[in-house]
């Protein structure tokens, strides 16, 4: 089990995936994306991909929310985050990002970033509540909607080691 700092409000338990966890993963990325990452893709993620960490929250036995991120060098990229719909605003996904944040002061100076749909005010919230801010917008981005992608980061240091819980 990977500790965290952040105190869930039900009983969770973080871990690395394993390929027998792409079923429930899978059940979250479609029922949480218009366009969900192809099952293959993420088998790659979990299985092969050198540069990505693939995490799982599990309540028992089942996947409740994961979250992927690529570490380059002191960057990490997070690539994907989702929480099971029935499993929303009980703190799971800001225990997964409380795990990121440790690892990026673990390796500080660092810097996490990622994107985000500008309609999205769930995850804008929970990033902006990280310390997490705007960098850059990407007009019309997403095709789909025609919104516009907001490129988000944090940058962890002695100064400024983000906020955890
Ligand atoms: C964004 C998402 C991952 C949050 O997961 P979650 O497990 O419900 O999040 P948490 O319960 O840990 O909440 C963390 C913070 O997110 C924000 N948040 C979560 N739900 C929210 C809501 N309904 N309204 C406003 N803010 C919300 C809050 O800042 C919250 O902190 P607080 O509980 O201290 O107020 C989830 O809504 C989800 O899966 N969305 C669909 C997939 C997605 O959009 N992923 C992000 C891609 S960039």
């Amino acid at each position: 089990m990977i500790p965290t700092l952040a105190k869930p409000r039900v009983d969770i338990e973080i871990r690395r995936a394993l390929t027998e966890d792409l079923k429930g993963i899978m059940e979250i990325e479609e029922t949480s994306f218009t366009t969900p990452w192809p099952r293959e893709v993420m088998a790659n993620e979990i299985a092969a991909n050198p540069f990505s960490e693939v995490l799982v929250a599990l309540h028992g036995k089942k996947v409740v929310s994961f979250m992927i991120y690529w570490v380059v060098d002191c960057e990490r990229h997070l690539q994907n985050i989702a929480t099971a719909p029935a499993w929303r605003s009980r703190g799971v996904a800001r225990m997964l990002m409380d795990h990121l944040l440790g690892e990026a002061q673990r390796d500080a100076p660092s810097v996490i970033m990622l994107e985000v749909r500008e309609l999205n005010r769930e995850a804008r919230a929970l990033y902006l509540s990280l310390g997490f801010t705007q960098t850059e917008r990407r007009k019309g981005y997403y095709s789909d909607t025609g919104e516009d992608a907001v490129i988000m980061s944090l940058n962890i240091d002695e100064e400024n080691p983000g906020r955890r819980e």
